[in-house]
This record gives structure tokens, C-alpha cells and sequence, in this order.
């Protein structure tokens, strides 16, 4: 098969092939994410396959329509609406208890909740919207992989193995959505996002803490037990704040150790002359910047030479927007420190 690559005057070919049961990879403001038809079972049931995603870890729905969730959830919370109101077109996925059956169990992973979400992306919409239908949303990555930021590296991960990909340029945020458990008594935040707690809170009141419930009764995003965001090279993270890297690559290197750095201009500057390539992340110190270039820095430096065994990366506090930023990095990173 060969993968197209559609565009803004396309999306209606697009959307055809959505609604034939076929694969179209689509941006969306956070990654771009792995269209199919979410009613349609058999195609979704593909999206595992050219993913290699574990058929018990389900998909998100993304809709076009603050409407559309009234076809899914039978009585949408008070507080929810306030969230959609707040959030929606934006980077919340909310996950409710649904209406039985409304949605194939390969959607679900076979659990009675559902999560939903509507993007904040014009062609996103517009492939939904032509399509007629919700489509079910992974990250367009293989399973494992950095989730993909450009139409490019979804080519990369999955030429050949989907219709096409609506090529709509960098996607903005850079990291997955807030995932925010609504079918529970207390909210939670299941995956930290852009879409902070404290933003969440303002609208809503206090959220429940994800680990103070019993391990049994614990409400857990599947997706989160699984190694995530790993790039071929080995992945280590610099302690908060420090500047001077220069000792730590050299110790690297008389052991034969190649490393690239991922951090701040001002920090490669720094660092430059011991390591073997860098990409960089922000001009200065910037989260946001990081946030938006993480999974395209580990792909590129993993993609641009062979030569790279290690790549040493930039923390932040994990506060803000620095909480999802380290959340996908520690992942990456298998929690290693150097
Ligand atoms: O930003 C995003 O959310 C991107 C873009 C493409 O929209 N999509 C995305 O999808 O990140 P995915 O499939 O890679 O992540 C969905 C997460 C997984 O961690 C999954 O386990 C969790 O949401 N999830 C989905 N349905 C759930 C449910 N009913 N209960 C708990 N967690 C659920
Ligand atoms: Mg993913």
C-alpha cells in the first residue's frame, strides 16, 4: 500500500477513505493521531495492528461537536459541561461512563467508560466533520515510539500501512492531552497534559489524588503501564538546573560512550565541543518550547546518525506544564538519571 499524504484541499478524499473503513493519520494541537471510523469495529481493529498497540489499551473518540457526546454518554455531569464549555476545542480528553453498546468494545479496551475529546485543529475538524463520523484517535506512532509531531514521522513510523496522513505541519503542544477520569465520585488526572490541574480545579473544585485510592480501586489509564516515547539510543536526564554538562559527557566518552545533547540553546552552547550532535529544545530556559519539541528532538537525534549511543536530556520542575514535559521524558528515559 502506499501512503498519501493529504492536505487542506484534500480532507474531503480524506474523509472518503475514513468513512470506506480506512486509516488516515491526522494532526491534531497536541501529536497527530491515528484516524479511523470509531463506530466502524473492523477498522479499528486495524488501528492496533499498524500501530502494534496491546489490544487492551483503549483509544480515545475525538469529536467535531460538543453535540456528538450526547450519541455516547446518557447524561453528561454538570461539571463536565463546565469543562467542555472552558476547554473544548483544546487539548482535555474526558472519559465518561458510556451507554452500553453505543461504542465497539475495541474502542473501549471492553470497559464500560469511554474517553472523548475534541481538537483544537481546523483540519482535525474538518476530517471529522466531512467524514460524519467520530474517529477514534492514538498517536499515529508504532507503539513505543515518540508519539509524532509532523506528518513526516508518521510517515516514518507507518508508510504502508495506512491510507494516508493529512499533513496539517508541527502540531503545536507537542505532548498528548490531560486525560481526566469524570466517571469516578472524585476526578482524577490520569495523564498529565497542557491542561493543568490547577485549571482544571478553578472550574470544577478539588480533584482527587490519582494514588490515594487503594491499588485495587485504583482508576488507571492502561496506556500508562506500557514503556512509551523510546527512541533507539539510550535516553538519561540532567538533574534540575544544572548548567555545566561538560564533565558527565567526558566521563561518557572515555568509556567510549557517544552522547547528543536536548536542551537549550544556551546549554549545547556550553556543551558543544564534547558531544557528537545536539537539538535544541528553546532559546532559553522555556517548557513550552521543550514541551513542543521533546518527541521531534528524540527522533531526530536517533534518526540523524547512527553514531549517537546516548542522548543526555534538559529537566524542569515538575509543576505546570514541567509535570507532562517529565512525565514523557521519565518514560523515555526509563527513569534514569545521570
Ligand atoms: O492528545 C491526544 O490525546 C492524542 C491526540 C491524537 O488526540 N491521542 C492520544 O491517544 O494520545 P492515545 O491512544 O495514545 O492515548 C489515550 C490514553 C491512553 O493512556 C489510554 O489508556 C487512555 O487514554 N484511555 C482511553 N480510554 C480510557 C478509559 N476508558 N479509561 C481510562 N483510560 C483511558
Ligand atoms: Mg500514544
Amino acid at each position: 500500500m502506499e501512503t498519501k499524504r493529504y492536505t487542506k484541499e484534500t480532507v474531503s478524499q480524506a474523509a472518503k477513505r475514513i468513512q470506506a473503513g480506512e486509516l488516515i493519520a491526522f494532526p491534531t494541537e497536541t501529536v497527530y493521531g491515528l484516524g479511523a471510523d470509531a463506530t466502524n469495529a473492523e477498522a479499528v481493529s486495524h488501528v492496533y495492528q499498524a500501530k502494534g498497540r496491546p489490544s487492551d489499551n483503549p483509544l480515545i473518540v475525538h469529536l467535531s461537536t460538543k453535540e456528538q457526546l450526547n450519541q455516547f454518554v446518557a447524561e453528561v455531569p454538570e461539571r463536565a459541561i463546565k469543562l467542555i464549555e472552558t476547554f473544548w476545542p483544546g487539548p482535555l480528553t474526558m472519559i465518561f461512563e458510556i451507554i452500553p453498546g453505543s461504542l465497539p468494545s475495541v474502542v473501549t479496551g471492553g470497559l464500560k467508560t469511554a474517553a472523548f475529546r475534541m481538537p483544537d485543529h481546523e483540519l482535525a475538524l474538518a476530517l471529522i466533520t466531512e467524514a460524519g463520523v467520530p474517529l477514534v484517535g492514538p498517536s499515529a506512532n508504532t507503539s513505543g515510539k515518540p508519539s509524532p509531531t509532523t506528518a513526516d514521522h508518521v510517515l516514518h513510523d507507518l508508510a504502508g500501512k495506512v491510507t494516508g496522513v493529512l499533513d496539517g505541519g508541527a502540531t503545536t503542544v507537542g505532548l498528548e492531552s490531560t486525560v481526566l477520569d469524570l466517571s469516578v465520585p472524585e476526578p482524577v488526572i490520569l495523564r498529565p497534559g497542557q491542561i493543568v490541574a490547577a485549571e482544571i480545579e478553578a472550574v470544577i473544585g478539588e480533584l482527587g489524588q490519582a494514588n490515594a485510592l487503594p491499588a485495587d480501586q485504583q482508576p488507571k489509564a492502561p496506556g500508562m503501564k506500557y514503556q512509551h516515547y523510546s527512541p533507539n539510543a539510550r535516553v538519561l536526564m540532567m538533574p534540575v538546573g544544572e548548567r555545566d554538562w561538560s564533565e558527565a559527557i567526558l566521563k561518557l566518552q572515555t568509556e567510549g560512550v557517544r552522547v547528543a545533547i536536548l536542551a537549550s540553546e544556551e546549554i549545547i552552547s556550553m556543551n558543544q565541543l564534547a558531544s557528537v550532535g545536539s537539538f535544541a529544545l528553546s532559546e532559553g530556559d522555556n517548557v513550552a518550547d521543550a514541551s513542543r519539541l521533546l518527541f521531534a528532538g528524540l527522533r531526530q537525534l536517533d534518526e540523524s546518525s547512527n553514531e549517537i549511543d546516548t542522548i543526555l536530556v534538559q529537566t524542569y520542575p515538575e509543576e505546570g506544564l514541567g509535570l507532562a514535559y517529565m512525565n514523557r521524558l521519565k518514560k523515555a528515559a526509563d527513569n534514569q538519571y545521570i
